[in-house]
């Protein structure tokens, strides 16, 4: 019990720490991209987050068209009407602990709402924003 109990606190301790080295990652990108970068900002990624644009299927949606505007709460897939657990780490604390799925679904969600991959400073400005929520 005590052993399983250590696996799980060492898993969850090594896995933020992926997302950390990722979002050091993102940053030196995102310095390449803009030498006037400094820092990912939440009030940036709110506004990727819940700007609405022309994405899939020619339709106007924005982040919150799938995942809500409270993170803390389930919401409904706007295409499949499938149900999504919340986002937010303070009731899911299993998300953005994976940066294989964090990866994934950044580039797909940003082809859905945007057309187009995000930049390196548009990923990191949306992970704190949610990460703050
Ligand atoms: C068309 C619906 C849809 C839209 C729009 C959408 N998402 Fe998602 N998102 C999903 C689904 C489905 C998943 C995968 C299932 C899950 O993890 O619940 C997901 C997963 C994610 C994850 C992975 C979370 C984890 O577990 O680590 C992140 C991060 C994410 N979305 C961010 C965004 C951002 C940022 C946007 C806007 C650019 C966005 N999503 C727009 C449907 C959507």
């Amino acid at each position: 019990m005590k052993n399983l109990l250590l696996i799980f606190i060492f898993a969850t301790f090594s896995f933020s720490s992926e997302l950390n080295t990722y979002l050091s990652n993102l940053k030196k990108e995102a310095t390449k991209e803009n030498p006037n970068f400094k820092e990912f900002n939440i009030k940036r990624g709110e506004g990727i987050f819940t700007s609405k644009h022309i994405g899939k299927k020619g339709k106007k949606i924005a982040c919150t068209s799938c995942h809500g505007i409270d993170l803390t709460k389930k919401s409904e897939n706007y295409f499949t009407a499938k149900e999504i657990e919340p986002l937010s780490k303070k009731v899911n604390p299993t998300r953005l602990t994976d940066v294989k799925k964090v990866k994934k679904w950044l580039r797909r969600n940003f082809k859905d709402v945007y057309n187009r991959v995000g930049t390196a400073q548009e990923k990191g400005d949306v992970l704190v924003y949610i990460l703050n929520k």
